[in-house]
């Protein structure tokens, strides 16, 4: 588990990853970063993906220069993707050392859908992993082994789970999806959270807001609103070691 900071907060640094295209990933980011900032826990959203999807789903621009914090509300803070972030050649620790000095709860990082320095950095400076994966699709099932020993390769002493999304529980796949998961990879290794299906989820990004804000009750924002009480369990079991 990480460091304390200055200010005494004991803070989480957890990246989004899965080098597969459409997974959930910035949507896991901002439904999360939203709901732990509604939760009053300082949160910081850092925006490593090129495409700036995390950025514009809370209306802001991209600032030119990388790396820069901006306030968002009482206890959310963005660092928004720059266009230079395609070009820029960074250390592998160059992340991981930026956010030495964050006094938040919570730090979210999402990821492009390539394994580059990018996402290098944020595997880097993770304390703990999310890998969305989409249900029922067979093409995610066969990748996660791949995704398994580049983050074994890079940072052995972050903790991983799979989250699945767009879950569908009308479908008969979706039963036979999850066992072949489990069999393959372990039930510890997947959040016992669940995000369903929900076209909410879709909507929110035209009205620039993250899912909470946009309609609390909708299914994506109650699913969201599980696992972010999911990871603050996995913290408190990190802390006490
Ligand atoms: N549970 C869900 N139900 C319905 N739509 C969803 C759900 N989760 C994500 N989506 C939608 O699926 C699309 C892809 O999601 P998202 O952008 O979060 O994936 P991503 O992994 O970040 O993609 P990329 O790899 O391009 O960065 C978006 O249109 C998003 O609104
Ligand atoms: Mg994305």
């Amino acid at each position: 588990m990480n460091y304390t900071t200055k200010k005494g907060v004991i803070k989480m640094i957890i990246s989004i990853i899965n080098q597969k295209g459409g997974v959930g990933k910035t949507t896991t980011a901002v439904s999360l970063a939203s709901r732990f900032a509604k939760m009053e826990c300082k949160t910081l959203l850092v925006d490593l993906d090129p495409q700036a999807n995390a950025t514009i789903s809370f209306g802001i621009n991209s600032p030119y220069e990388p790396f820069k914090r901006v306030k968002f509300s009482d206890y959310l803070d963005l660092m928004p993707s720059s266009k230079k972030l395609s070009f820029l050649d960074i250390p592998d620790n160059h992340v991981k050392n930026l956010l030495k000095e964050a006094n938040d709860e919570f730090i979210l990082i999402d990821c492009p859908p390539v394994l580059n320095n990018l996402s290098v950095n944020a595997i880097t400076a993770a304390d703990f992993l999310i890998i969305p994966i989409l249900s029922g699709d067979h093409f995610s099932l066969v990748g996660l082994k791949d995704i398994f020993g580049t983050v074994e390769s890079i940072n052995k002493s972050c903790g991983y789970k799979i989250l699945l999304t767009n879950v569908n529980e009308r479908l008969s796949i979706t039963k036979h999806f999850i066992n072949m998961l489990i069999q393959a990879v372990g039930e510890e290794k997947i959040f016992k959270s669940i995000i369903r299906i929900d076209s909410k989820l879709k909507e929110a990004p035209f009205a620039s807001v993250a899912i909470d804000a946009y309609d609390v009750n909708s299914k994506g924002s109650i699913d969201y609103g599980d696992l972010a009480l999911e990871i603050i369990n996995i913290k408190k079991e990190l802390i006490r070691g």
